[in-house]
C-alpha cells in the first residue's frame, strides 16, 4: 500500500513536471519576450526621426524599400536580424536620417543619447533573435 502510494506520488510529480514544462514552454513562445520588442523610448525615436520616410506614406521609394518600420515585427527572425544589422550599421556611421535632411533640418539629427538608445536596442535585438534562427 505503502508502495503505491509512492508511486502514484511520483506518477504525479512527473505529470505536474511535464506539464508546467510545456506550459512554460507556450507562454514563453507565445510572449512577446522572444519576439522583438520595440520599447517606447526606441519607438518614439523611430517615429520622430525616422518614420517619415520609411513608412509607407514616405516619398523616397528607395528608403521604403530598404526599410519599412511596420513591417519590421511581422518579418521572421532572420530577416529582422538582417535590417537590424544594417540599422546598427546606418547609426555607427550616422548616416540616418540622410545628411541632406540633417542640412535641412538639423532637430533631426539623432542625439547622442538616441543613438545609443537606438544601438543598444538593435544589437540587443540583433542577437536574441539570432538564437531562433
Ligand atoms: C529623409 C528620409 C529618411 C529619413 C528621415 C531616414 N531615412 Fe533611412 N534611408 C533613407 C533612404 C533614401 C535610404 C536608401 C539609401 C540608399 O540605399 O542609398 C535609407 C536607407 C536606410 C537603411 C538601409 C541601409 C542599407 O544600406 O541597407 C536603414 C537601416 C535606415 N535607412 C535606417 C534609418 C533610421 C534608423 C532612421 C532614423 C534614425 C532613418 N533611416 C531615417 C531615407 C531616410
Amino acid at each position: 500500500m505503502r508502495r503505491l502510494s509512492v508511486v502514484i506520488f511520483a506518477m504525479l510529480l512527473v505529470g505536474f513536471g511535464l506539464q508546467s514544462f510545456t506550459l512554460n514552454k507556450e507562454s514563453t513562445l507565445g510572449s512577446e519576450d522572444i519576439g522583438l520588442k520595440m520599447p517606447k523610448k526606441v519607438d518614439a525615436i523611430i517615429q520622430n526621426k525616422c518614420y517619415g520616410c520609411h513608412s509607407a506614406n514616405g516619398k523616397s521609394d528607395k528608403a521604403k524599400e530598404k526599410l519599412m518600420w511596420d513591417e519590421l515585427t511581422s518579418m521572421n527572425p532572420s530577416q529582422q536580424v538582417e535590417k537590424l544589422k544594417a540599422i546598427g550599421k546606418v547609426l555607427s556611421e550616422g548616416a540616418m536620417p540622410p545628411k541632406k535632411m540633417v542640412e535641412k533640418m538639423p532637430e533631426k539629427k539623432l542625439t547622442e543619447k538616441e543613438t545609443k538608445i537606438m544601438s543598444k536596442w538593435a544589437s540587443k535585438g540583433a542577437s536574441k533573435l539570432s538564437k531562433l534562427i
